[in-house]
C-alpha cells in the first residue's frame, strides 16, 4: 500500500507542489486571496484546511489581516511537508471530512477550493461548522450551473467534481446558520464563488 495520496502523486516533486496554485495565478495578492481576506479580521484564528503548500499564510503576511493563530491542514504529506519548509506558518497532514481539532477551536474555518476534492460537501462543512467559532469561508473554482453534481470519484480524493449550485444552497438553507455568497469572474472567465456561513448569527 502507498502512503502517497492522488495529490502526492499528481505533484510528482516538491517543487511542483511548491509553486501550485500560484502557477494558475493564485498565489500572493491574487484576487481570490484578496477577497478572501476581506472575510477575516484582523486577531482572528484561522485553521486553513485543505491548504495545499500554504499561499495564504504567505498571503495575509504580506496584505493582511493580521491573523491572530495559523494552522494549516492538509490530506497530501507532500504539501504539508512542502508547506512547512517554504513559509513559517504550522502545518499538519489531516482530513477535511474528520478535522482532528476540538469543537469551536478556531474562529474561522477556510475551505478555498477543497470541497470539489472530497466527494461530496456535506461531511466536511458539518466538520468546518464543529471546530469554527465564528465562521467558514468556502471557495469553489467553479460551480455547476445547469446540472446535477459531477463527482469524479477516483477512489482517492477526488479529481475536480463541479457541484450543482442549487443544491448545494439547498443545503445551506438546511443549515441552522446565516450565509452569504459573492462571487465574480475569474482571469479564466468563469465565476468564482464565496460561501460565508456565520456560525454567530442563527
Ligand atoms: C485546489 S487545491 C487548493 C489548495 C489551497 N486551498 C489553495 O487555495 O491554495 C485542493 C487542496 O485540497 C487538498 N485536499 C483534497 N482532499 C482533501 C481532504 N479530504 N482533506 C484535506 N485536504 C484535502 C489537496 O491536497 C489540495 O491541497
Amino acid at each position: 500500500m502507498t502512503d502517497e495520496n492522488y495529490w502526492d502523486l499528481l505533484m510528482v516533486d516538491d517543487f511542483t507542489a511548491s509553486v501550485y496554485m500560484a502557477a494558475y495565478d493564485e498565489g500572493v495578492g491574487s484576487k481570490t486571496r484578496m477577497v478572501l481576506g476581506e472575510f477575516i479580521n484582523d486577531g482572528e484564528s484561522v485553521l486553513d484546511v485543505g491548504c495545499g503548500p500554504g499561499w495564504n499564510y504567505d498571503h495575509f503576511l504580506k496584505y493582511g489581516p493580521e491573523i491572530g493563530d495559523y494552522l494549516g491542514m492538509d490530506y497530501s504529506k507532500r504539501f504539508v511537508r512542502v508547506a512547512n519548509v517554504r513559509n513559517s506558518g504550522k502545518y499538519i497532514h489531516g482530513d477535511a471530512r474528520h478535522i482532528s481539532q476540538p469543537d469551536e477551536s478556531w474562529d474561522v474555518v477556510i475551505l478555498q477550493d477543497v470541497l470539489e476534492h472530497t466527494n461530496g460537501y456535506k461531511d466536511p462543512v458539518n466538520e468546518a461548522l464543529r471546530v469554527a467559532r465564528k465562521r467558514i469561508i468556502i471557495t469553489f473554482w467553479r460551480m455547476n450551473m445547469t446540472a446535477g453534481d459531477v463527482i469524479n470519484d477516483d477512489g482517492n480524493d477526488g479529481w475536480g467534481a463541479s457541484y450543482s449550485q442549487k443544491d448545494w444552497e439547498a443545503f445551506l438553507n438546511s443549515l441552522k446558520y446565516v450565509w452569504h455568497q459573492y462571487d465574480y469572474t475569474s482571469a479564466y472567465k468563469h465565476k468564482r464563488d464565496y460561501y460565508i456561513i456565520e456560525k454567530e448569527q442563527a
